[in-house]
């Protein structure tokens, strides 16, 4: 059985000060059981929130990282330092890094690997835009996604989370249908199958991102093969998060 895990990606948002308060409500209302939960604020408030959720079974996410250790790399922020402020789960791949900020695909691979080794646990996004879609490239663009990833160096199962999410859901209010998450979601699982084996492939969580909201949740969370949420828009407000946390569980 996969625990469903409900994470929220606040991306550029909150202050000092709406964050604790943010974070605090997710604490409150999160079950003691049955669902895991994260939030990924901004680097600059990853400590305040950490000593918001102390004590909890919150868990603290980046929502970036560099894959250098340390040194000369102006403005980046390594792993040890994300550690260092409590945090448990990293994102890499997310779309917004690699359309906004053009990560290419090495890059993101090279992070994937450095969060992996720092023995935090990886979110890693993959998802087609809306031209790849129509053009019947789908299947193609995750696949190469998640070949970013190295089987040889990711063995445990439950460090590794996928996020499907469709670039054309992201932000807009266009969620995927139930039928179009699970198709993408079994194929992924049975991409990875392939390439690792079949249990670790059914240990691995598969989270559904794009629009995910309380009034679609629910579809979304009970297809087969769809173990949780990586929520935008909805993570930024304390009941429609925690509204998408009840349906998980
Ligand atoms: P959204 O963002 O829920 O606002 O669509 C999801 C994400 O980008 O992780």
């Amino acid at each position: 059985m996969r625990t469903k895990f409900i994470a929220g990606n606040w991306k550029m948002n909150t202050n000092k000060a709406s964050a604790i308060e943010l974070a605090k409500g997710v604490v409150k209302g999160t079950p003691s059981s049955g669902v895991d939960v994260g939030i990924a604020p901004p680097f600059v408030y990853l400590d305040a929130v950490n000593q918001a959720i102390a004590g909890s079974n919150v868990l603290l996410g980046a929502q970036d990282c560099c894959a250098e250790k340390n040194g000369a790399f102006t403005g980046a922020c390594s792993l040890e330092m994300l550690k260092d402020l409590g945090v448990k789960f990293c994102l890499t791949g997310h779309s917004e890094r690699r359309h906004f900020f053009m990560e290419p695909s090495d890059l993101v691979a090279k992070k994937a690997a450095a969060v992996y080794a720092s023995g935090l646990m990886l979110i890693h996004c993959v998802g087609e835009k809306i031209e790849e879609r129509d053009a019947g490239k789908t299947f193609a663009v995750v696949q190469a996604q998640l070949g970013e990833l190295n089987p040889a160096a990711t063995q445990d199962a439950q460090r590794l989370v996928i996020a499907y999410e469709p670039v054309w859901a992201i932000g807009t209010g266009r969620n995927a249908t139930d039928a179009q998450a699970q198709e993408v979601h079994a194929f992924i699982r049975d991409f990875l199958g392939k390439r690792w084996n079949k249990n670790f492939a059914d240990q691995v969580r598969i989270q559904y991102g794009g629009s995910m909201k309380p009034e679609n949740a629910k579809g979304l969370l009970t297809q087969s093969d769809v173990d949780g949420g990586l929520i935008g828009g909805a993570s930024l407000k304390t009941d429609s998060f925690l509204a998408i946390v009840n349906a998980a569980k």
